[in-house]
C-alpha cells in the first residue's frame, strides 16, 4: 500500500480512479466551466464504499450513478488548510464501478485565468488557459490531485464558435453546431491530473514536421513556428537518449499570452510555453527541449508525491542539457548551461528557507507552491551528473534507458531511485561512498563541489571583470565588441557581473557606460533584459524604473517578476512602487503568480470574489503615464493590457 500524499485529500490507497470522461462546457461570459466529471474507478480495498476527491472552490450540483442516473450521497468537508480544498466524499452502492459529478468552476478557481480580450494578441476576444501543477486542478476538476494517480481521459469542449479549443491529448473529432464547436480530445495514456491542461481563444497553428505543430493567436503563429522550429529536431535526439519511442503520439506547443506564469509547462501532446521565450533568435528555445524531456521524465517516469519533484525536474534539467549538448554537438555546453544552473542555485539558497533547500522536501501538507525553487532543478542536476562523473558518461546514459524502461507510466520517491541505482551498478567500486543522505536530506548547497568545463564562459567571465576593473576606476572601458556574441554567452556575462558585485553594486556611472555600449535596457532577449533589470535595481538606478515596471507589467512569468518585485520592494527608490504596481496590475497576473507575489510582498491577498481596495497612489501613477510616453514599450512584442 502507497502512503497517503499529503497534498490530497483523495483515498487512492481504497478506491483510485482510472479513468475520466469529462464534458465541459466553456462560459465565456460568467468565466465557468459548467462540467460533468465522470469516472471509472478501480478498488484497491474491496470493502471500501467511499470515494474521496478533491475540489477546491468548484460548486457540486449532483452526483449520480451514471448506470442509472440514480443521486448519490456526498459530503463536502472544507480542510483547514485554503489550499487543500475541499473533500468530497462520495458513498457508491456495492460494486459501483463509475460515477457522474455535475459541477460548476468559480471565479475563485486558482487554476484557470480567464483573459478579456485586451489581454490577448488580436483584441477581440476573450481566452482562457489552465495550469494545473503543482495541485491547482482540484480547481478545476474534481480528481484524486495527486501525482501518484494516474488515469486516461476523454473530453469533450464545448466553445463559441469564433473559438479554438486545445487540449493535453490527441484530438479525435470536431462538431460544429448553431453557435457553438464541440472538440473531442483522448489521452490514451495514463497521466497523474496535474498534467490536465486546456485553452481555449482566437488560436491557429503552423505545422511544423507531421507529428509537431505550434499553435498561438494568429498574430504570433509565424513568429512562433520560426522560434521553435527545432522542436521536431530536439524531439529526435530526445528519443535517441532516452532509448523509449515518444509515447505521447503528437508534440505540439503552445505559445500563450503574456500572463502565463512559467517559461514551459510540460503538459501531455501540448507543451504550454510563454511568450517571453520570442527572442526572435531561437536563443530560448532550451525551455522547448526541457519540456519535451518530460515527456520521459515527469510525466512518464513520475514524482510518487511533490516531495520527490527533483526527480521530474533533476532529471528533466539533465535530459535537457543532453538534448542541447548533442544539438550544438558539443559536450562543453553542458557545462556552460550548468555554470548558469550553479549561479541560480546560489541565488535560491540566499533566499529559501531553510527547510526546503533539501533534494528531497519536506511538504507535508503545506503548499507545494511555496517549496518551489530550483533547488529540484539544480541541486537535482548536480546530484544525477556527480553520479555520472563517477560512472562515467556511456555506463550513465545507458542507465538512464533502464531507468526510464523500468518506470514508465509508474511513480517512484526518491528511496526508489536509490534502490535502482544501486541495483543497476553492483558490484561497480564507483558508487562505493555516495553521500545519499547529504544530498538527498541536507540543506544547503550540493556536498560536492562540481568541476565544471569553462572554455564556454570564459570570454564572458573575462568581461565581467573588466566591468567591476572599471568600476573600482582601475581600467578604461573595455573595448569588446559583443555584437558577435551569442544571447547565452551575454546572459552568462551578467550572471558573471552579478556575482562579482553582489557585495558592492556597480556605480550608476558604469551602469550607463554599459548601457550605452549594449544597449541591453532595450534588449528583446527576455534573459537579458531580466539581469540587466535586477543588476540596476541592486545600484538604486532610477533611470531604468520604467523599463523594469514595464517589463514586470507587460508579462506575468514568475521566474521573472517575483525576483524583480521582491528587489524591487527591498530596494529604497521602488519600495512604495513595486505595491503600487502590482496592486494595480493583480488582475492581469495568473491567480498563482499573484497569490506569489502578495506572498513575497507581505500583501494579504483580496479573495477573487470581494472587493478589492484600490490603494493607487502617486508612485504608480507617474510611471504608468512615463511608460506610456516612452517607446521602450515598443520593444516588446506583446502589448500591455489596457
Ligand atoms: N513543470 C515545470 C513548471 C512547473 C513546475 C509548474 C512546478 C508548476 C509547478 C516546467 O517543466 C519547468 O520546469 N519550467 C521551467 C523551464 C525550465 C527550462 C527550467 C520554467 O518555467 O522556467
Ligand atoms: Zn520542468
Amino acid at each position: 500500500m502507497t502512503e497517503q500524499d499529503q497534498t490530497s485529500l483523495g483515498n487512492p490507497q481504497e478506491i483510485r480512479v482510472t479513468h475520466l470522461e469529462w464534458s465541459v462546457n466553456v462560459d465565456f461570459e460568467a468565466t465557468i466551466f459548467r462540467a460533468t466529471a465522470t469516472y471509472q474507478m478501480e478498488r484497491v480495498n474491496a470493502k471500501a464504499n467511499v470515494l474521496n476527491l478533491d475540489t477546491s472552490h468548484l460548486m457540486i450540483e449532483s452526483v449520480s450513478n451514471p448506470e442509472d442516473g440514480s443521486a448519490l450521497q456526498y459530503k463536502l468537508v472544507k480542510n483547514e488548510k485554503e489550499h487543500l480544498g475541499t473533500q468530497l466524499s462520495i458513498l457508491l452502492p456495492p460494486g459501483a464501478k463509475r460515477v457522474a459529478i455535475a459541477y460548476r468552476t468559480t471565479t475563485a478557481s486558482s487554476a484557470i485565468q480567464w483573459l478579456p480580450p485586451s489581454q490577448t494578441a488580436g483584441k477581440r476576444h476573450p481566452y482562457l488557459f489552465t495550469q494545473c501543477q503543482a495541485i491547482h486542478a482540484r480547481s478545476m476538476l474534481p480528481c484524486q490531485d495527486q501525482p501518484g494517480v494516474k488515469m486516461t481521459f476523454d473530453a469533450h469542449v464545448t466553445v463559441p464558435s469564433w473559438a479554438v479549443s486545445v487540449m493535453s491529448g490527441v484530438l479525435v473529432r470536431k462538431d460544429e453546431a448553431a453557435d457553438v464547436s464541440v472538440f473531442h480530445w483522448t489521452q490514451k495514456v495514463p497521466v497523474s491530473s496535474y498534467l490536465i491542461a486546456m485553452a481555449v481563444g482566437e488560436i491557429t497553428k503552423k505545422d511544423i514536421s507531421d507529428r509537431c505543430a505550434i499553435w498561438s493567436e494568429p498574430a504570433l503563429v509565424d513568429v512562433a513556428a520560426d522560434e521553435f522550429a527545432q522542436s521536431e529536431e530536439f524531439l529526435q535526439i530526445a528519443e535517441t537518449i532516452a532509448g523509449t519511442p515518444y509515447v505521447w503520439g503528437r508534440y505540439d506547443l503552445l505559445c500563450l499570452p503574456p500572463s502565463f506564469p512559467y517559461g514551459g509547462m510540460e503538459n501531455p501532446c501540448l507543451t504550454f510555453v510563454t511568450p517571453t521565450l520570442l527572442a526572435r533568435d531561437r536563443s530560448l528555445a532550451d525551455v522547448v527541449a526541457h519540456e519535451i524531456a518530460h515527456s520521459w521524465t515527469g510525466n512518464l517516469v513520475t514524482n510518487a508525491t511533490w516531495d520527490h519533484f527533483w526527480l521530474n525536474e533533476g532529471w528533466t534539467t539533465w535530459f535537457q542539457r543532453k538534448i542541447m549538448a548533442r544539438i550544438h554537438n558539443d559536450d562543453r555546453f553542458l557545462d556552460f548551461d550548468a555554470i548558469g544552473g550553479y549561479k541560480t542555485l546560489q541565488d535560491t539558497m540566499k533566499e529559501m528557507p531553510t527547510q526546503y533547500q533539501s533534494l528531497v522536501l519536506p511538504i507535508g501538507d503545506n503548499d507545494p507552491d511555496d517549496a518551489y525553487s530550483s533547488v529540484a532543478y539544480e541541486k537535482g542536476f548536480n546530484f544525477l551528473y556527480s553520479l555520472e562523473k563517477r560512472v562515467g558518461k556511456a555506463s550513465f546514459e545507458s542507465f538512464f534507458q533502464a531507468y526510464v524502461k523500468s518506470f514508465a507510466s509508474k511513480t517512484l520517491t526518491s528511496e526508489d531511485f536509490k534502490d535502482f541505482f544501486l541495483e543497476h551498478f553492483k558490484g561497480n567500486s564507483a558508487v562505493a561512498g555516495i553521500q545519499w543522505d547529504k544530498w538527498f536530506y541536507e540543506p544547503g548547497m550540493p556536498p560536492e563541489v562540481p568541476t565544471f568545463d569553462r572554455t564556454l564562459s570564459e570570454a564572458s567571465e573575462k568581461l565581467a571583470e573588466e566591468w567591476v576593473d572599471v568600476d573600482q576606476k582601475f581600467a578604461p572601458e573595455p573595448k569588446t565588441d559583443i555584437k558577435g556574441w551569442t544571447s547565452p554567452q551575454i546572459t552568462c556575462f551578467l550572471d558573471s557581473l552579478q556575482a562579482r558585485t553582489a557585495s558592492k553594486p556597480l556605480k550608476l556611472s558604469t551602469l550607463k557606460a554599459m548601457d550605452d555600449q549594449y544597449n541591453f535596457s532595450q534588449s528583446q532577449n527576455a534573459e537579458i533584459l531580466f539581469r540587466f533589470c535586477e543588476i540596476s535595481i541592486a545600484s538604486e538606478d532610477q533611470s531604468m524604473l520604467m523599463v523594469i515596471v514595464y517589463f514586470i507589467t507587460s508579462q506575468g512569468r514568475m521566474k521573472f517578476v517575483r525576483p524583480l518585485y521582491r528587489a524591487l520592494h527591498e530596494s529604497e527608490m521602488g519600495r512604495d512602487l513595486a505595491v503600487d504596481a502590482f496592486l494595480k496590475n493583480k488582475d492581469f497576473y495568473h491567480p498563482i503568480c499573484a497569490k506569489m507575489i502578495a506572498s513575497d510582498l507581505k500583501l494579504t491577498v483580496a479573495k477573487p470574489n470581494d472587493d478589492v481596495v484600490d490603494s493607487s497612489s502617486d508612485s504608480y501613477w507617474k510611471m504608468a503615464v512615463l511608460v506610456g510616453a516612452v517607446a521602450v514599450a515598443a520593444t516588446f512584442i506583446f502589448s500591455r493590457r489596457k
